[in-house]
């Protein structure tokens, strides 16, 4: 079977290549490189002793997708490739549709082309905005507050819409919670281009000296702590889903939606807390006023999941910041070091 992997050089792409990979699948990489390194997917074919055939090329562009589709017999895509900065996408909101809405259009028109009709794609907790109660249930209804969230909606939209119009599909949409942590070898991980927007990638740079201290946005909340609550699922985890999203397709279910957490939820000083135990070090902290457009507390119901695709989390909270401590310290830059 080969897979064909869109925004494979990434975050959460190169760690489901690596599970793909050892699961005996081929797999096949588009990625533009806009948010990534070619070196992550070099550590990966390391890692796991296979190759992987990457092109370097933009989901929006036709051309280079059906040369993909012509010169390999592909049996199902996995959808990584999309902008993911809720900040910037509120300052750039045609870039984010253009890139996420229009990028997954164009590579369903290709697809169709090509007559492979199983899709994987990955929505977000994000969809569900503030839930008026938790855990949170795909049912719950959408609602979004910025044009990432709105983009995201928008693609399961149209993915709803092709699947009702054309029986011959099979999409999953994966609505991941909180990823963080890396592989147990240290050698991929989470690589921001800048200053971190998330959690995890700020603490992991505090505590490899790049930034003096972490702000905590936010102490008053109604949490067990008065910091934020949410759904920290391991990247690997995260990453098996994919593999059992995959072996669903395979039964012809049409369209089918699932969380992809652990159903337990963590504070900001739990994760602090849990890093300091990881990395042996106190990671400095401000209370700060609360980031516009965060809500108190997410996290899942992944019983859907469970009983569907026979998919649970089982990494804990200290294996997530084992790992990440053990990429960061290795890899203080990034790839680039
Ligand atoms: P990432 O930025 O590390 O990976 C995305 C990859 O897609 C990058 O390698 C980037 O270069 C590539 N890409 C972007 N636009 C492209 C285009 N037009 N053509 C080709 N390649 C393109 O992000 P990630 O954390 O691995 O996220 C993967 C997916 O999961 C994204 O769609 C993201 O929105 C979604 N998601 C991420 C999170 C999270 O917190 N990391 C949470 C929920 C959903
Ligand atoms: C987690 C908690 C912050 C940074 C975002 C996107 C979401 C999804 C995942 C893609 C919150 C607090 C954070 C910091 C802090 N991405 N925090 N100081 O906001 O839950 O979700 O990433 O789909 O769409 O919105 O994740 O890691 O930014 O924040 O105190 O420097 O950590 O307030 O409580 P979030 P996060």
């Amino acid at each position: 079977m080969t897979i064909f992997v869109t925004g494979g050089a990434g975050y959460i792409g190169s760690h489901t290549i690596v599970e793909l990979l050892e699961n005996g699948q081929q797999v096949v990489v588009l990625d533009n490189l806009s948010n990534s390194s070619k070196e992550a997917l070099r550590r990966v074919e390391v890692i796991t002793s296979k190759s992987v055939t990457f092109y370097q090329g933009d989901v929006l562009d036709p051309i280079i997708l059906n040369k993909i589709f012509s010169e390999h017999d592909i049996t199902s895509v996995i959808h990584f490739a999309g902008l993911k900065s809720v900040g910037e996408s509120v300052v750039q909101p045609l870039r984010y549709y253009e890139n996420n809405v229009t990028g997954t259009v164009v590579l369903c028109q290709a697809m169709a082309k090509a007559n492979v009709k199983n899709l994987v794609f990955s929505s977000s907790a994000t969809v569900y905005g503030d839930p008026a109660s938790l855990p949170i249930l795909e049912s719950f209804p959408t609602d979004t507050t910025n044009p990432y969230g709105q983009s995201k909606l928008m693609v399961e939209h149209v993915l709803t819409d092709l699947a009702a119009s054309d029986s011959s599909w099979n999409i999953a949409v994966l609505r991941y919670f909180n990823p963080v942590g890396a592989h147990a070898s240290g050698t991929i991980g989470e690589d921001p281009n800048d200053i971190p927007n998330n959690l995890m990638p700020f603490i992991a740079q505090v505590a490899v000296g790049k930034r003096d201290k972490l702000n905590v946005f936010g102490s008053d909340y109604d949490t067990h702590d008065g910091t934020g609550v949410r759904d920290y699922i391991h990247v690997v985890d995260l990453a098996i889903g994919h593999l059992k999203a995959l072996d669903k397709l395979a039964t012809n279910p049409g369209l089918v939606t699932y969380n992809i957490g652990t159903g337990v939820g963590y504070s900001v000083l739990d994760m602090v807390k849990a890093f300091e135990k990881a990395c042996g070090k106190s990671i400095a902290y401000q209370i700060v006023d609360r980031r516009p457009g965060d809500i108190a507390a997410c996290y899942a119901n992944p019983k859907k999941a469970k009983s569907e695709l026979g998919w649970a989390a089982i990494h804990t909270i200290d294996d997530m910041a084992q790992s990440s401590w053990l990429w960061q310290s290795n890899n203080p830059n990034g790839y680039e070091g």
